[in-house]
Parts: structure tokens; sequence; C-alpha cells
């Protein structure tokens, strides 16, 4: 027999060496190898190859009639439109978030939710113990609700208790990276521990049409601990977002096998737990009362759903010849830099000797292009101290020729602009008026210049 040979496992990217590094050649993260068991080669491995000795599968053809994938809505109506339109059956989902954003009081929440619509759900917490886990159902007034609680970390043990009686409708694992499978070793949270656990319980989900949650860490990049190789394992990636000295939480969907991932799910943490926010189009508002300079309303999508937020642009003169400060917050700054060009260029206003700070409101991020007009509305605002106008809502493309060019959307965008009150509208030449909406056409950003500036 071979003589079993030692491999060093990147614990960032989950490739494999022969020996020892200090950096990882193919994530060039530094101290990521850790040495594993070697693969056991069998002695059936060894003596066969694997054109002969199978079994014969059946080949079906893409027109044999499937009915659509069982949905069940979990209750939160938020969390249905980020997953798609509710769970899959059998279905594996992968939840990350940053420590502390709220993930085990979601998951909570949608199993007790469950639970009292007479499903089975049973909850594992590897984290925390029952008691914990019991406290804070207590806290979000869900005690009463019949899920089944586990502390437990084995694998085995978790998937014979599941065979053992009638598998449960849906079964959260809180975290995938406290799971151990005895099949391999390794501490718990090793790439290959957590490959391992999540492949069982990902088959388990698909052989007994048990909808599988598992939680997982992210590492301080934000990207999912572990192996990149557990988001193909999943069927949907869902990532719990929000800055933590804000009220608000975003559920995203990165990867939807069952739907689309351009859907968010939107609460807001509460003292009771998460609270849905079905109409977040205000949300990323600041109380708006008269006109302030710098300062202009965006009607940003989200999905299918608009939301307004505010930019906020200050700008300081430096007498020196010191090198301006620029910097943007939930903006791109390399597009901050090509609208501050645009405004030099085209239409003559000096910008090089100014600081030029734009901060998006409330901690929402925008890399919507649809946005620039509305930066260069605040730019502009800041810099000549004359306020947009308060009802106004703007949005356009610019060119780096100063045209302004129509974005998509306007429609929904305007609408519901509209209805919350604004009157006027600063858009693209061409853009059809919403009931109740003045609006003014911009062809170029020479005229928005003008507007402002009040020429
Ligand atoms: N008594 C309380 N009242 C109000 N909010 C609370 C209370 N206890 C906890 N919270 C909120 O719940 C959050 C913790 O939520 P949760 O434990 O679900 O996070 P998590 O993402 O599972 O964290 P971890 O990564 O540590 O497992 C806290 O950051 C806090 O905002
Ligand atoms: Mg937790």
């Amino acid at each position: 027999m071979a003589r079993a040979k030692s491999r060093y496992v990147c614990q960032s990217c989950g490739s494999v060496h022969s020996r020892w590094q200090g950096q990882c050649p193919d994530c060039a993260q530094w101290n990521t190898l850790v040495q594993e068991a070697a693969e056991v080669s069998s002695i059936f491995a060894a003596k066969h190859n694997l054109q002969g000795g199978g079994r014969v599968i059946q080949l079906v053809g893409l027109e044999t009639p499937t009915a659509l994938p069982d949905r069940l809505p979990s209750g939160l109506a938020e969390f249905d439109r980020a997953i798609g339109g509710g769970i899959v059956a059998g279905s594996a989902m992968l939840v990350g978030g940053d420590p502390g954003i709220g993930k085990s009081t979601l998951l909570l929440q949608v199993a007790a939710k469950l639970a009292s619509a007479g499903r089975d759900v049973i909850y594992v917490s590897g984290e925390e113990s029952a008691e914990q886990v019991r406290l804070r159902a207590v806290r979000l007034g869900l005690g009463s609700a019949p899920v089944r609680l586990a502390a437990a970390t084995s694998v085995r043990d978790i998937l014979t208790t599941m065979t053992d009686s009638e598998p449960p409708a849906l079964l959260v694992i809180d975290s995938i990276q406290t799971m151990h499978s005895d099949l391999i070793e390794g501490a718990p949270g090793t790439v290959s521990q957590v490959r391992a656990s999540a492949q069982e319980l990902v088959r388990f989900a698909k052989e007994h049409g048990t909808a599988v949650v598992l939680v997982g860490h992210v590492t301080k990049d934000g990207t999912i601990a572990g192996p990149r190789v557990l988001e193909h394992m999943v069927d949907t990636v869902l990532s719990f977002e929000g800055e933590r000295s804000h009220q608000y939480r975003i559920l995203r969907a990165m990867k939807n096998r069952f739907g689309g991932t351009d859907e968010i799910g939107v609460f807001a943490m509460e003292g009771a737990g998460l609270a849905e926010v079905p109409n977040p189009s205000t949300l990323f508002l600041t109380h708006r009362g008269e006109a302030v300079s710098g300062t202009s309303v965006f009607p940003a999508m989200e999905g299918t759903r608009p939301v307004l937020v505010e930019l906020q642009a200050l700008t300081v003169r430096l007498a020196s010849g010191a090198t301006p400060r620029r910097a943007a917050v939930g903006w791109d700054s390399g597009r901050l830099a090509m609208i501050l060009a645009v405004l030099e260029a085209r239409c003559g206003l000096s910008v090089a000797t100014a600081e030029v700070y734009l901060n998006v409101a409330g901690g929402y991020r925008l890399s919507d292009p649809a946005a620039d007009l509305a930066v260069a509305a605040a730019l502009v605002s800041a810099l000549s101290e004359q306020p947009v106008a308060s009802e106004a809502v703007v949005l356009g493309e610019i060119a780096l020729s100063g045209e302004i060019r129509p974005v998509a959307h306007a429609g929904l965008r305007l609408k519901e602009a509209a209805k919350l009150g604004f009157t006027s509208a600063w858009v693209p030449k061409g853009t059809k008026a919403a009931d109740g909406l003045q609006v003014a056409e911009f062809a170029n950003l020479r005229q928005l210049v003008e507007q402002i500036l009040g020429r």
C-alpha cells in the first residue's frame, strides 16, 4: 500500500498543497495552510478504474412533466421575499453575517413562525445552550412556539435524531462552523470539517425533503468563513447586513437556485426582535424640513422597490496649496472623482482647490449610476451654497461628455417620490412625467449647474 502522504489545506480558499508554506500560492493569504489527514486510498480505488463495475443510471429527457417546487411561506414576508417567495422543501440555505448582526434572532423567528403554523421545526445550536436559545425566544415573545430545540455539535447525532422519527420540515443549524463530522479528522471549523458536515446535512436535506438552513460565520473582509465550496454546495446563499449602529438590517440573496437575487428583505432590530419593514422607501431619508445646501434626494431601486435616499456633500476651500482630500461614504470614490472632473471640464466649476466629502445618509450604499445627477446636484449645491429645492428628487446618469442619460425604472421611482409628497423631479431629457410631479428636464450637466445657481 502507498505511504499516506500528509497534505496541507488552505483554510481560506481550500486549495491543497503537498508541503507547508507561509503564504497560500492560490489566494495569497498568510498562515492559512493547515496540515490535515491524508485522503484514504482504499484498496478498491487502487485496484480499479472507474470505467466498469458501476450501475447503469437511467437518463431522462427535459420534457418529463415536473411540478414546480413547493414553497413553504415562512410567515415572515420580508424573509420570503429575499429568498424568492418561500422556503423550498429539500433545499439548503446558507445565511452569513457579521457577529451579533441578528442571524440567530432571524432564524429563531422564522423557526417559531413555521412551528406555530403546525410544521415540524428543529433548531440545533452549536454555539449556545438550549437555555440561552429559550431565553432569547422568551424575550422575542416566542416562548410558546412548538420549536424542538437541541444544543449539539455532532452531525452524526443530529442526523440519527432526524431519521429516528418523521423528518422535519425545517432544520436550522446555528452554526456550520461548530459542527463536527466523525467521518474525517480535524477540529470543528477547519475547511475539511465544515465541508464534510455541510455535505452530510445537504445530502440529508435532498434525500428527505427537509429544508436545511445553515448559519455561517463571516471573515473580516465579509466573505463567509470556510471554503468557497460551501457556497457551491447549497442552493441559496443569503447575507444579513447592516451597520450595527443603525437599526436596519437587510437580508440579501447572493445566490439563489430557486429564484432571483434582486429582491431584499428589510428588517428593523427592536427590543422584541426583528420587525418587518414592508415599505422601506423612507427608511434612509433623514428628517427633511427647510432646504439646506449640499443635499439632494435620489430615488434608488432595491429589486422592484424604490428606496429614497439622501445624498450629502460638503466642500471646503483650501487657501494653502495642500492637496485637497476627497472622501466618499456609501458611494464609489472613483465615480465621485469622475463627476468632479466633468463639473470642472464641462461646466467651468473650479473644484481643484476644494476638499470634497460625500455621504449617503443612513448607512446606505449606492452603486447605481442613476444617482450621478443627484451626486452632482449635492456637490454643486455645496460649492455654491445654494440649496436644491427640498421637494425635488434628482436622477440621471452623467456621461463624460457632460450629457445626461436616461435611467431604468424612472416611472416607478417618480411614482414613489410623488407618493411620499415630493412635488418636483429633476430628470434626464425625455423622461415621462408622473402624476403630481412637476418635471424639469436636463440634457446636460451645465443646465443643472445653471438651475442651481439660479441663472
Ligand atoms: N435584550 C435585548 N434587547 C434588545 N436587543 C437585544 C437584546 N439582546 C440582544 N439584542 C440584539 O440582538 C443582537 C444579537 O443577535 P443574535 O444573537 O441573533 O446575533 P447573531 O448574528 O446570531 O450573532 P452571533 O454571530 O454571535 O451568533 C444584538 O446585537 C442586539 O442588537
Ligand atoms: Mg448567533
